[in-house]
């Protein structure tokens, strides 16, 4: 059986250097992490994600604010709500939460943020730092971000001779992850909806980071025995077993298959959901430690 991955507990490992390092950089020079996370609309999900942010940034410390903006909000007053937070010097973190309404260009507003307040590492400028290799002084996004440390806990910061394989192309996942994997030394591949026998590449893999979002898909059978499997996905679906109208999350892995075939693998819950919110913090840290220079 393959070994649990506790994104929890070393989420919880994070979270803690975060509030140490939070705390002494404001008995140092008096400045507070400060971090505005924006919500536009009524998604529950959305909305469940935000909550616990504002939570966990409380817990490191941290200024915490949110700005919970009607689903019918313009464009016009989104620009001037970030043009307002990029301005403003107790804020070191802008993270607004995606999807964003249909009606707002999501990536105009993007790239409005300022670069050193982007936590959420989603500016060109952040994602043309990662894709070169100037890692030191870019906003890596948290989940993949996350995900390296979790693969770091099993295989190490070298991942030199190691296959990986990440099964998604989003610019929230896939790719960042494919450019950390990179950098690591991993020989890596991205697949996708169009990819040919995607079970057989599965199976190549030393490193499975799955991010398709589709619940279960990846099969017990299409892991390399020993493999370290990644699940990013987080869904939602009915569980009658538990009662009527009842759901239970579940990850884009079918958990059970695979915990008999691979070496280690994330849970989900669990996994690296908590590992998403814990980098939020650390980016957040990091952009108030250079603000104070
Ligand atoms: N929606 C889903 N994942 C994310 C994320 O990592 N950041 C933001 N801002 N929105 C998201």
């Amino acid at each position: 059986m393959a070994e649990r991955i506790d994104g929890k507990a070393v989420a919880a490992e994070v979270v803690e250097k975060v509030r140490t390092a939070a705390d002494a950089l404001r008995a140092k020079t008096g400045v507070q992490t400060g971090l505005a996370v924006v919500i536009v609309g009524e998604d529950p999900a959305s909305q469940v994600y935000v909550a616990s942010k504002g939570r966990k940034a409380k817990e490191c410390g941290f200024h915490s604010v949110e700005h919970a903006l009607p689903e019918d909000t313009s464009e016009d007053d989104l620009v001037a709500l970030i043009e307002r937070l990029n301005a403003d010097p107790a804020i070191h973190g802008i993270l607004v939460q995606l999807p964003l309404p249909k009606h707002i260009d999501e990536g105009r507003i993007i790239q409005l943020i300022d670069p050193d307040k982007d936590v959420d590492g989603f500016h060109f400028i952040n994602v043309g730092k990662l894709g070169t290799g100037e890692v030191a002084t870019a906003f890596v996004p948290c989940t993949p971000a996350g995900s390296m440390l979790l693969i770091e806990r099993v295989l190490g910061r070298d991942l030199s001779g190691k296959t990986a394989v990440v099964v998604g192309r989003s610019n929230i996942v896939g790719k960042p992850m494919f450019n950390l994997l990179l950098a690591a030394n991993a020989t890596v591949t991205v697949a996708h909806s169009r990819t040919a026998d995607l079970p057989a590449l599965c199976r190549t893999a030393d490193i499975l980071v799955a991010a398709v979002g589709r619940p279960q898909m990846i099969k017990g059978d299409w892991i390399k025995p020993g493999a370290v499997v990644i699940d990013v996905g987080i869904n939602r679906i009915p569980a009658p077993e538990r009662g009527e109208g009842k759901t239970r999350l579940v990850g884009d892995v079918d958990f059970d298959g695979a915990e008999k075939v691979a070496g280690a693998i994330t849970p989900v819950p669990g996994g690296v959901g908590p590992m998403t919110i814990a980098m939020l913090m650390a980016n957040s840290v990091v952009s108030a430690y250079r603000a104070a220079g």
